[in-house]
């Protein structure tokens, strides 16, 4: 790393989705990579499981490492990048070793960071090297960087977005094609988006990882993961989807990170928003985010959330400032200047609801409804419902005006001990505030 003109010697650990991108992108773009990073990025040795493993590609030349901490303490290696992935484990144990033999890592792990970010950005700034993670975070949208380095002249008053490229895929083909759940989850997964665990996109705790880190990068705060609240997609239905059709909006899974008089709100779950709203028209595996500043307004960043292709644009564009020699403050200043600042509870949210029940056609049963969201202060918007079938279950959807989360959630757990009322209620939040 001394000399700005050798090489720049990677090693990669984890040659899946992500690491096989990173490799094919190094070698197809390799003239443009060293003029901009001043000097070529040569890839020297690898670290993967499976030796024998078809990659679409050679590793020939490369050093094979069995073991992902053995590949960052190679002599041979001058900057780890970890693709590998998980919180703790194999990824860990290299991004450790690396920054502690005093060599940069670029990862594009978001569960790592979401969970060790501040203990590791010490290790980092102890040591002195980089620790870079542009692709943890939406993809190939540079949205870290714009965050931590465009933005940094403002106070941030919000971050939040479409964070999870597998959900908005999912909740997208789901509605354009009126598709299954499991089927279009079973597609996300060949196309390479989901995670190693699909449950992690789909329960939303992917995004929440996104979240936590674009909100300590926002608030100047230590990324906290355990803070945030955090619902995933599993049970948003064609139904609802439909019924969200004829109100005019779509439902997408948000997280939203936003700064007020007593604390921040970090929470990741599915929304309605207008379909007229920008956001509610990033479609597939797009993701977007947007970042609110007090100078510089509104900002919206919007690019591919997932796949070979983007990540692999992400990590070797930190790669490029690294041969750079460019070192920006991890969590976009030192770690002693980042203050905790108090995590609001989902109970103090305001807002409004859709909520869909699944209730018996007799006379009356609207009656009960209605009264308990009079006796819990809840006011009603507007109703749906379609058709009769006396005697059986039919829909009805219900939108209230702004009320808050306290009120709606005595509402519907009223709601749905009534003897009318024939399934767990359908509530999601309306807005992507
Ligand atoms: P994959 O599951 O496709 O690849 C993981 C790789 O890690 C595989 O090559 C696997 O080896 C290797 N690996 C697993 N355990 C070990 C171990 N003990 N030692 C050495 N190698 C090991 O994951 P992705 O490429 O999809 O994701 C990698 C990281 O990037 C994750 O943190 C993920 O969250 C993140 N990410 C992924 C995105 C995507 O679109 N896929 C987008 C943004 C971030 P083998 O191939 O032999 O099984
Ligand atoms: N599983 C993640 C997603 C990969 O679907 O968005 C990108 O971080």
């Amino acid at each position: 790393m001394s000399d700005p003109h050798k090489p720049l010697r990677v090693g990669i650990a984890g040659l899946g989705t992500v690491g096989a991108g990173t490799l094919s992108l190094l070698r197809q773009n390799a003239t443009i990579i060293t003029a901009r990073a001043g000097r070529p990025v040569t890839v020297t040795a690898v670290s993967a499981r499976d030796r024998t493993r078809d990659r679409g590609l050679s590793t020939e030349g490369l050093t094979w490492h069995e073991d992902p901490v053995s590949l960052a303490r190679d002599p041979d290696v001058d900057v780890l990048i970890e693709v590998i992935g998980g919180s703790d484990g194999p990824a860990a144990a290299a991004v450790r070793a690396a920054i502690t033999v005093g060599k940069p890592v670029v990862t594009a792990n978001k569960a790592l960071l979401a969970l060790h970010g501040a203990e590791l950005a010490r290790l980092a700034e102890d040591h002195r090297v980089p620790l870079a993670f542009e692709a943890a975070v939406a993809g190939g949208i540079p949205a870290i960087k714009a965050l931590r380095e465009g933005l940094a002249a403002n106070e941030i008053r919000s971050v939040s977005g479409i964070l999870n490229g597998t959900c908005n895929y999912i909740l997208t083909v789901m509605r354009e094609q009126r598709r299954d759940f499991d089927d279009v989850l079973a597609d996300a997964q060949k196309l390479g988006y989901a995670e190693a665990d699909p449950s992690f996109d789909i329960d939303g705790v992917d995004a929440a990882h996104k979240l936590a880190i674009l909100g300590a990068l926002a608030f100047g705060q230590p990324v906290d993961f355990p803070a945030l609240h955090v619902e995933g997609i599993r049970r948003i239905s064609a139904l609802d989807i439909a019924f969200a059709g004829e109100l005019g909006m779509r439902i997408k899974l948000l997280g939203i990170a936003s700064r007020h008089a007593d604390g921040v709100s970090m929470r990741v779950h599915p929304a309605l928003v207008p379909e007229r709203e920008e956001i509610a028209q990033v479609d597939g595996v797009f993701n977007a985010v947007v970042a609110e500043g007090d100078f510089v307004g509104r900002v919206m960043l919007m690019g591919r959330g997932a796949g070979a292709g983007p990540t692999a644009s992400a990590v070797v564009a930190d790669l490029i400032d690294i041969a750079r020699g460019r070192l920006t403050p991890i969590w976009g200043a030192e770690g002693d200047a980042l203050t905790p600042l108090p995590i609001l509870p989902m109970e103090a949210h305001h807002g409004a609801y859709y909520l869909r029940l699944m209730v018996l056609d007799r006379p009356g049963v609207m009656a009960e409804v209605t009264a308990v969201l009079r006796d819990t202060g809840v006011s009603l918007q507007s109703m749906l419902q379609h058709g009769r079938a006396p005697g059986e279950a039919v829909p009805i959807v219900l939108v209230t005006h702004e009320t808050t989360e306290a009120a709606m959630m005595k509402a519907v757990a009223q709601i749905a001990a009534l003897s009318s009322v024939l399934e767990p209620p359908a509530l999601i939040r309306i807005g992507a505030t």
